[in-house]
């Protein structure tokens, strides 16, 4: 059977994630290469990654999209500011960071709880929406780290703007060698 690896994610505009990108040039140049960085095109605000599904599951997923969809209302989102997980000592995950109303959370959980119904469980830490622009290396030498840390702590990523988000989408993502290629699979559109 053909599996197809899947997320459930909110897209961002052509102009915010350019903004990104051309703060993620800067990082990159200098911090190199013991980062894997995501290109602009495939920054996204991700609320529930799938795993591989089925194509008879994508398609109860779509149905349960549509009716979360469909009970809730537009609400705006403001990016900015940059963040590290697990914590600035031991960066693994570069962000940058989202401030979103209650409605962004209420969403989140209510897609998790559908997504378990249909089996794929709930990641069971709490929601911390954020854009990824970089996965550090495994093994980077400790002058590498200690090079991170220091460019991350001077990086200089203010407000970026603030948008209305008003749909989310269901993504397929393809593992290829130059990189993951996402592509829509479905769109559910917001009550209003
Ligand atoms: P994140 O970096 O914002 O968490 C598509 O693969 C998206 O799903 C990724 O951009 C990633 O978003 C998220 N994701 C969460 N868990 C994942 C996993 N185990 N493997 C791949 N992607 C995952």
């Amino acid at each position: 059977m053909n599996l197809i690896r899947a997320f459930i994610a909110i897209e961002l505009p052509a102009q915010i994630r350019q903004q990104i990108g051309h703060h993620t040039n800067l990082l990159q140049k200098k911090i190199g290469a013991c980062v894997r960085w995501v290109p602009a095109r495939n920054i996204h605000l991700t609320l529930k990654f799938l795993g591989e599904v089925t194509p008879k599951a994508i398609e109860q997923m779509q149905q349960a999209i549509q009716l979360e969809a469909e009970r809730t209302s537009a609400f705006d989102i403001s990016i900015g500011q940059i963040g590290t997980f697990p914590n600035v000592r031991q960066p693994r995950v570069i962000w940058v960071g989202v401030q979103a109303p209650p409605a962004l959370e209420q969403l989140q959980h209510s897609i998790e709880a559908c997504t378990s119904h249909l089996g794929y469980p709930a990641e069971g830490k709490k929601f911390s929406p954020h854009l990824t622009i970089g996965r550090v290396r495994e093994h980077i030498s400790q002058a590498e780290l200690q090079n991170l840390r220091t460019e991350l702590e001077c990086a200089q990523v203010g407000e970026m703007g603030t948008i209305k988000i008003s749909e989310i989408h269901l993504f397929k993502s393809d593992l290829q060698t130059g990189g993951a290629v996402y592509t829509r699979l479905f769109t559910a559109p917001f009550l209003n």
